[in-house]
C-alpha cells in the first residue's frame, strides 16, 4: 500500500517555505517595486533581516544552496563591503528606521566572516536599523571552519543561537558526499558554544545520502543526541542534478530508493520521539520547553525560508547575492550572479532580478498552507472568519480532498481537516491541494520523500 501511496503522492512538489514560492518569480518584479514596498514599512511592527554569506572553503556534493568555494579570503572581505553598501541602499528607500527582532545568517557558511568582519556588519545592522534587546540572532555554520576565537568573537558581537551543519557522523557516507567531518568535531564546537554561554543550538541531519542505510540513520540519532542539541531539522536529500550539475558527482546508483528513505524517515522520526524530541510540523524536532516547541503548542509556528520559526514578521528584508526579501506586497530575489550583484550595488542599485506579487487570493491560500505545514491541520471556517472571507472560499480544495481522505491522508470533522500519521510524509502534496500556481513545472521541485 505504501507504494502505492508513494507512486500516487511522492512526486515533485513544492516545500513551502513560501506562498507563491520561487517557481513563480519571475522578471516582472523590479528594483523600483522593492524600492517601492521598502517605502510602506511603517515601523509599526518589527522587521526581520537576512543576511546571505554566500561562501564556503569546500564543496559538499548533494549541495543545493547557493554558495561559492574559496580557498582566499579577498573575495569574502570584498563581498562584505558590498553587503554594507546594499545596507545603505535599502536604508535610503525606507522611511522610517526600522526594529528587528530577528537577524539570521545564512549560506553557504556564514562562519566564512573573519571575527572583524561579522563585527563590522553588525556596526552596519545597529546603524541602520534599531535592534531589539530580545532579538534572536542566529548564524548556520559549517564545523569544518569554525575555531574557538571565531565562536567566542560571534558571541561577543550578539549572535544567540547557531545552527550547525552535520548531515551524517558515518564515515563512509561522509566520503561518498565529500563532506569528512568527524564527530569529535561536532562535540568540541557544541562544548566551545555552550561554553561561551549559547543556549540555542540546532543540528541540520540528512537521509537519502549516497551509501547511507537504514542503520547509518538510526545511528546518526543515537550520536547528535549524544551531544542534546535543542534542536534538530532533518532534510531528505533533494537529488536535482539538472540545477545543480555538482550533484552529478554523486553516483544516482548508490542513493536509497523512495521506498527506503521513507522508512528512513519514519524510523528517525521514532527515534527522536523516543529521545524525547517533539516533532514539529514535516522535519523538524526539539526539545519539550525549546521557544520552537512552545510555538507549536501554541498554534502561533510560522514557516519561511529557514523552515519552521518563532518569527511572525510579515516582512523580512534579505541581504546579499540570490537571498529573497518577504514584504506583504511580494516577494523579491536578488541576483543569484555575483558579478551582476557587485556591478549593480557599487553601481547604487538596488540588486532585484525577480520576484512575485502577493494578491489577496494567494494570502489566504498561505493562510492555509502555513497552517497545514506547521500544525498538520487546519480550521477553514475559522481561516475564513479570521480573514473575513465567504465560508465556501475553500469549496474547490474541500472537493479536491476526498480523494485524499478515501486514500486515509486526512480526516476531517466539520470544516476541521488533518493530516493522519499516514499521512504525514505527504504533507507537502496535501498543502499543493491549495497551491493554485502549481501546474506542470513540477520538475523543478524535489520528491516528497
Ligand atoms: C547553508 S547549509 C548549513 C550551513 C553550512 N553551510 C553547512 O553545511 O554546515 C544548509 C543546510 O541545507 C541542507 N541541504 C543542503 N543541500 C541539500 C539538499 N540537496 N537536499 C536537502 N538538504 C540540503 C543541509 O542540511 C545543510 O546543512
Ligand atoms: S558547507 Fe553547507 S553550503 Fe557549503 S557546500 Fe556544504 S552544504 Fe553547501
Amino acid at each position: 500500500m505504501n507504494q502505492d501511496l508513494l507512486a500516487k503522492y511522492g512526486g515533485n512538489v513544492p516545500r513551502y517555505t513560501s506562498y507563491p514560492t520561487a517557481a513563480q518569480f519571475g522578471d516582472w518584479v523590479s528594483a523600483d517595486h522593492y524600492a517601492a514596498w521598502l517605502g510602506e514599512i511603517d515601523g509599526a511592527e518589527p522587521v526581520s533581516l537576512y543576511l546571505h554569506i554566500p561562501y564556503c572553503h569546500k564543496l559538499c556534493w548533494y549541495c543545493a544552496c547557493h554558495t561559492n568555494i574559496t580557498a582566499k579570503y579577498s573575495p569574502i572581505a570584498r563581498y562584505v563591503d558590498l553587503l554594507k553598501k546594499e545596507m545603505e541602499l535599502v536604508s535610503r528607500r525606507l522611511k522610517v528606521r526600522p526594529k528587528v527582532s530577528f537577524i539570521h545568517w545564512g549560506g553557504g557558511s556564514p562562519n566564512m566572516l573573519s571575527a572583524e568582519d561579522f563585527r563590522g556588519l553588525m556596526v552596519a545592522i545597529n546603524k541602520n536599523f534599531k535592534i531589539s534587546g530580545t532579538v534572536e540572532n542566529a548564524m548556520e555554520v559549517d564545523p569544518r571552519s569554525m575555531t574557538r576565537e571565531k565562536a567566542e568573537s560571534y558571541i561577543k558581537a550578539g549572535i544567540n543561537r547557531v545552527s550547525l551543519g552535520v548531515q551524517d557522523f558515518n564515515p563512509h557516507v561522509q566520503k561518498a558526499i565529500n563532506r569528512i567531518q568527524p564527530f569529535e568535531m561536532t562535540r568540541d564546537i557544541v562544548g566551545w558554544l555552550r561554553g561561551a554561554g549559547i543556549g540555542g543550538i540546532n543540528f541540520d541531519l540528512m537521509y537519502g545520502l549516497p551509501k547511507q542505510t537504514l542503520e547509518d540513520v538510526i545511528r546518526n540519532v543515537d550520536r547528535a543526541v549524544e551531544l542534546w542539541p535543542d534542536r534538530l531539522a532533518v532534510f531528505g536529500y533533494a537529488h536535482v542534478p539538472w540545477m545543480k550539475s555538482h550533484q552529478k558527482m554523486i553516483n544516482e546508483q548508490d542513493l536509497p530508493t523512495s521506498g527506503a528513505r521513507l522508512k528512513m524517515a519514519d524510523a528517525l522520526s521514532k527515534r527522536l520521539v523516543e529521545h524525547g524530541y517533539i516533532q514539529i510540523g514535516l522535519d523538524h524536532y526539539a526539545k519539550p520547553g525549546d521557544p520552537l516547541t512552545r510555538a507549536y503548542l501554541a498554534g502561533t509556528l510560522h514557516r519561511n525560508f529557514q523552515g519552521y520559526t518563532t518569527d511572525d514578521a510579515t516582512t523580512l528584508i534579505a541581504l546579499g547575492a540570490s537571498s529573497i526579501s518577504r514584504l506583504p506586497r511580494g516577494f523579491v530575489q536578488n541576483t543569484t550572479s555575483m558579478k551582476d550583484y557587485a556591478n549593480t550595488i557599487d553601481n547604487g542599485d538596488l540588486a532585484t532580478a525577480r520576484g512575485v506579487h502577493v494578491t489577496r487570493e494567494d494570502h489566504w491560500h498561505w493562510a492555509v498552507i502555513e497552517q497545514l505545514m506547521c500544525q498538520m491541520r487546519v480550521d477553514l471556517k475559522k481561516v475564513c472568519q479570521k480573514l473575513e472571507i465567504p465560508p465556501d472560499s475553500f469549496s474547490p480544495e474541500i472537493f479536491a480532498l476526498k480523494e485524499l481522505e478515501d486514500d486515509g491522508l486526512v480526516k476531517h470533522r466539520g470544516a476541521t481537516f488533518e493530516v493522519t500519521r499516514k499521512g504525514r510524509p505527504y504533507v507537502r502534496s496535501i498543502a499543493a491541494i491549495f497551491d493554485q500556481h502549481l501546474q506542470d513545472n513540477t520538475s523543478r521541485h524535489s520528491k516528497v520523500v
